[in-house]
């Protein structure tokens, strides 16, 4: 019999599972209300819903009494109600009532499996894998620490994409593919400098031009106009936080992309941009309410920008997936030695998962 860490080593990249002993995020924290909202993270059918007094819950999307999905229900309390039947459930997994239980009959003895969430800096993150690993080492949630921070703008984009999480990732932390952007590149001339790999993480330093500066208050406007972009020598970092994804631009930018594996062709994520203000110190004098209201109301400025990148990102991504669903055999020709780290991280996570 084959091992499965032969298995994994001998399967393609783009057949591969995930390794669930992680935090993954599975949506925005203002997608989830009181109405239940049904998620799929890698084959796993997930209801999310907030309770009454805020509190955020993840259970399998799975009615135990017909099968049903759960998702179409609502919340009465801090219980889940079925639509189909009106069995509720508590936030644990237990049936809690049924509204036609005969006086002489007991609550069925069904469990739902419950999954471990959290709520932080502006998302869910869920943790799908065992329990008893998460608590025995202490897995934390990457964060996004900038989310709250007052000197950070942050705009959102949702990529949804029919391909494999790997195709994902590999563009992300590949910088020689400006040339897709065009108009909406945000640096050139990319050159790999370094490369470091650990258990978790894969770290690539580039060395390129940006074309943006955030020095002066109108200089946010080059993200609406790119004719006013300048090039000027910047450090690019990238990194595979497994299962997640950071790079700095330079001081002014950083963008996160954190990631949610739906199946073997397809990947949701959340980019997020965050344009720097630390240059004006005269803002922060400033007191903080005004402060939150300048972050405030200019949340999503890069939006336009963020979604024409995505968007020619995808259909990149989403080709490749096509060519390899046509042809699995085709052999591709890779050149960028950061590509073959990201790989071999993903086969160690995968092999430990
Ligand atoms: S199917 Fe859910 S209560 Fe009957
Ligand atoms: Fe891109």
């Amino acid at each position: 019999m084959q091992s499965p860490s032969l298995t994994v080593q001998n399967l393609n990249i783009r057949e591969l599972g995930i390794n669930p002993n992680h935090w993954y995020v599975v949506a925005r924290s203002t997608e989830v209300q009181t109405q239940p909202l049904g998620v799929t993270l890698w084959h796993q059918p997930i209801v999310l819903y907030r309770d009454n007094s805020g509190g955020v819950h993840a259970l399998e999307d799975r009615c135990p009494h017909r099968q049903v999905k759960l998702s179409h229900g609502c919340v009465i309390g801090d219980r889940l109600e079925c639509h189909y039947h009106g069995w509720q459930f508590q936030s644990s997994g237990e049936c809690a009532a049924v509204p036609y239980l005969a006086a002489n009959q007991k609550l069925p003895n069904c469990k739902i499996r419950t999954y471990p969430v959290h709520e932080q800096d502006g998302f869910i993150w869920l943790f799908p894998g065992d329990v008893e690993t998460l608590h025995s080492a202490q897995i934390q949630p990457m964060g996004v620490p900038e989310w709250e921070h007052l000197n950070y703008i942050a705009t959102v984009s949702v990529i949804e994409c029919k391909a494999h999480y790997s195709y994902l990732i590999e563009n992300l932390m590949d910088m020689y593919h400006g040339h897709l952007h065009q108009d909406w590149q945000a640096w050139t001339d990319a050159v790999l400098e370094d490369i470091e790999e650990k258990d978790n993480r894969v770290d690539v330093h580039y060395q390129a031009q940006s074309y943006y500066k955030i020095d002066k208050i109108w200089s946010i406007s080059q993200l609406f106009f790119p004719a006013l972009r300048r090039l000027h020598p910047e450090p690019l970092d990238v990194s595979y936080v497994y299962p997640h994804w950071v790079s700095t631009l330079g001081k002014d930018f950083k963008i996160y992309c954190l990631f949610c594996p739906v199946s073997e062709t397809q990947t949701r994520a959340y980019l997020i941009h965050f344009t720097s203000l630390n240059a004006f110190w005269r803002l922060h004098k400033l007191p903080v309410r005004f402060r939150r209201f300048v972050k405030d109301s200019l949340f999503g400025s890069a939006q336009k920008l963020l979604d024409g990148l995505v968007r020619q990102d995808v259909l990149m991504i989403e080709e490749e997936q096509q060519a390899y669903l046509n042809n699995s055999e085709r052999k591709s020709y890779e050149l960028n030695r950061a590509l073959v780290s990201v790989q071999r991280l993903i086969r160690s996570q995968v092999e430990r998962g």
